[in-house]
């Protein structure tokens, strides 16, 4: 095992599009906190750096839809998103962003030295190209039918059904989501960086000298790796971003995932000037906190880059969590089916450390997870306020009742009270060691158990009820109790900062180190401890259900704004329905209604007989399309003079909100004349 001097921790840039919500917070930013609350306790050197990433087309986009600037997007989410964190107690010495200036220089000067190495490819390619927006569409600028799941709403870059990557042009029917309109090829330079130059490096450091990485992530980078590596632009012809300091570069930008993870040195910088020590000695151990979404940038891209790069180390570890799922479902922005941190403020006042307890003891460690409601009110009830609530209640204020509030002596203890002492530093050795090795739950579950502990030894041992017969036991049992107490407010602490700060205020103490958690007596007899107050409230059901019925409320909502789906008609009985006679037939002939626009003529075989109907579908369908089409008509229509015409039924049709236009079409293979019911 190498010797490291100091730590760097990174905690992915979340982007600067949208606000921080539970799935950010489990995957990612409770863990670098805790680990890095850990170290600290341990007096460890350590630094921990985030910010926003505040480039990439998902931006552009959104700052297009709300007639905003790029810019005055990312300046709404970076200070809502520093303040949630701040609020949560996540610790960061540094929360920067990419479009400060200091990130421009530094990413640029990287690019500059990985150019004139020689490390960049320089290719021209076809790219999809916005004829009416003059602008070559990137990313998500393009969207299409996904050629493997048939999804029709899969990216340039990625479809999200089926999560497969993607090439621009894999898409079939490909679409600008700038103008709707119908891309064509045209060709541009980009820079690409050669991955597959580098992949028998990346092959030996991380399938063999990395084995001790979380099995999902070693996983995913195996998977990459067998595959093989392609060349990868870092380049986009798009007007947000790095610009690409190079004269041919015109109009083009970095790809916001070559600048990003620059991000965390841009960071470190503008936090010290003595930056270089961290990214650029072997006794630093590097470590990336993050998603999995983000384990091929973490541990394939940006390790390429440093790699060209040639000063920099290469991270120690990137222990990658999998996803949360909240109530059975994908969290998602657009879809509203997330809970969102300033939401979670304004409804539970002061519980942060409730939900960083639950999104711990729920983290997706090695596969995804689901958040619920309900498992959120269990374990405040039955863990934080019935253990170790309980405990440390009890503790002080019989220490109150009893010694006026002063640590009374260990006299004389048992064999029975020796072990619970001896158990104190066992325990806090184990929650150290799983931290150490990224087990998050497990470390948690350690933690709580020396509350347990303490919980059973005042229910097994009784002091309220021996004060009179034998006050010289109760002292001995509410100093172990005290110490507990005192060791819990450190061990506790990297999980639950805002409790653990509560319990020194209790027991009248400043910081206490790690080490001293496991010391015999921490607190010294006749040092006088706070009146308590309440640790943790019970949190009743209806909370839990207005919650709940929030979730649904914003789910609907937004499924109706995606859909634009028309609210329900009224509701009608079975005889109304009966009367309608709805066929199965096939359109014979069709033909445009002259001086009309929409009209079309169209002779049908219903399997009764063969009639004319007058359909407005002429903008939406050529004639020759229509001709042999299998579709449904209601034939008992009073029939209707249009335009001179008589029309003697109506041909269903499905119509969206933004007026797009489908048959309502039988399957071929059923004859005309076949009721519909
Ligand atoms: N913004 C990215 C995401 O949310 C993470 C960027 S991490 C960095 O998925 F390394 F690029 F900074
Ligand atoms: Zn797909």
């Amino acid at each position: 095992m190498k010797h490291f001097k100091r730590h760097l921790i990174t905690s992915a840039l979340p982007y600067a599009n949208g606000p921080i919500h539970i799935g950010h917070l489990a995957g990612v930013y409770i863990p670098s906190d805790i680990y890095t609350r850990y170290l600290r306790l341990r007096n460890k050197e350590v630094i921990h750096i985030c910010g926003s990433d505040e480039h990439g087309v998902p931006i552009t986009i959104k700052a297009r839809q709300e007639g905003l600037t790029p810019q005055e997007i990312v300046d709404r989410y970076h200070a809502m998103n520093k303040e949630s964190f701040e609020k949560f107690g996540i610790t960061f010495d540094i929360y920067s962003r990419t479009s400060a200036k200091i990130h421009h220089e530094t990413s640029t000067e990287f690019f500059r030295k990985l150019h004139d190495k020689g490390e960049f490819i320089e290719k021209n390619i076809e790219q999809y190209y916005d004829e009416e927006a003059q602008q070559f569409l990137s990313d998500r600028y393009i969207t299409g039918t996904c050629p493997h799941c048939n999804s029709e709403s899969a990216y340039g870059d990625q479809c999200e059904s089926c999560g497969t990557s993607l090439n621009q042009t894999d898409l079939v029917n490909p679409r600008s989501s700038i103008t709707g309109s119908k891309p064509v090829m045209k060709k541009t330079k980009h820079w690409f960086l050669p991955l597959d130059k580098h992949e028998s490096f990346l092959k030996k450091w991380i399938l063999e000298e990395n084995k001790h990485w979380k099995g999902n992530v070693y996983g995913q980078c195996k998977s990459w790796l067998d595959l093989g590596l392609q060349p990868r632009a870092v380049s986009r012809d798009l007007s947000w971003g790095v610009p690409i300091p190079l004269d041919n570069a015109k109009g083009k930008v970095m790809y916001v995932w070559f600048d990003a993870p620059i991000g965390y040195i841009s960071a470190t910088k503008e936090l010290t000037p003595d930056w270089e020590k961290y990214w650029k000695s072997g006794d630093t151990r590097l470590i990336h906190f993050i998603g999995k979404d983000n384990i091929v940038f973490h541990c394939i891209i940006f390790p390429a880059m440093l790699k060209s790069e040639g000063t920099f180390i290469l991270p120690d570890n990137v222990p990658a969590n999998e996803f949360l799922n909240l109530e059975g479902n994908k969290i998602s922005t657009s879809r509203n089916w997330a809970v969102w941190l300033h939401e979670f403020l304004e409804d539970f006042p002061g519980k942060q450390d409730v939900l960083r307890y639950v999104l711990c003891a729920n983290m997706p460690e090695t596969k995804d997870n689901d958040f619920t409601w309900k498992d959120f009110q269990s374990r405040n009830n039955n863990e934080l306020v019935a253990i170790l609530g309980n405990f440390v209640n009890r503790t002080i204020v019989l220490t109150h009742k009893y010694f006026e509030g002063k640590v009374p002596a260990l006299e004389k203890p048992g064999e029975t009270d020796l072990e619970i002492i001896e158990q104190i530093p066992l325990i806090r050795n184990r929650t150290g060691e799983n931290l150490e090795q990224f087990r998050f739950r497990d470390a948690l579950r350690e933690a709580m158990s020396l509350a347990r502990l303490g919980n059973k030894y005042l229910a097994d041992t009784e002091p309220w009820k021996i004060f009179k017969s034998d006050p010289g036991r109760v002292k001995t049992i509410l100093n172990i109790s005290l110490q507990i107490t005192a060791a819990l407010s450190v061990i506790t602490d990297p999980f639950l900062p805002f409790t653990a700060s509560r319990l020194r205020k209790f027991l009248n103490t400043g910081e206490i180190g790690w080490e001293q958690a496991g010391e015999k007596e921490i607190l010294k007899p006749g040092h006088k401890v706070n009146p308590p107050e309440l640790l943790f409230e019970k949190i009743e059901d209806d909370q839990i259900a207005e919650q709940f019925s929030k979730l649904m409320k914003n789910k609907e909502s937004s499924e109706q704004k995606e859909s634009g789906a028309q609210p329900p008609k009224e509701n009608i009985n079975y005889e109304e329905f009966a009367k309608l006679d709805i066929r199965t037939a096939t359109v014979l002939k069709a033909e445009r209604i002259a001086k009309t626009k929409k009209l079309m003529k169209l002779s049908v075989t219903t399997g009764v007989d063969t009639r004319t109907v007058v359909a407005g579908i002429a903008e939406h369908f050529n004639p020759e399309n229509v001709e042999g089409k299998k579709v449904a008509i209601l034939i008992n229509l009073e029939p209707r003079k249009i335009r001179g015409v008589e029309s003697q039924g109506m041909i269903l049709m499905a119509e969206d909100s933004a007026g797009k236009l489908v048959f309502v079409s039988p399957v071929e293979t059923i004859s005309d004349g076949s009721v519909i019911k």
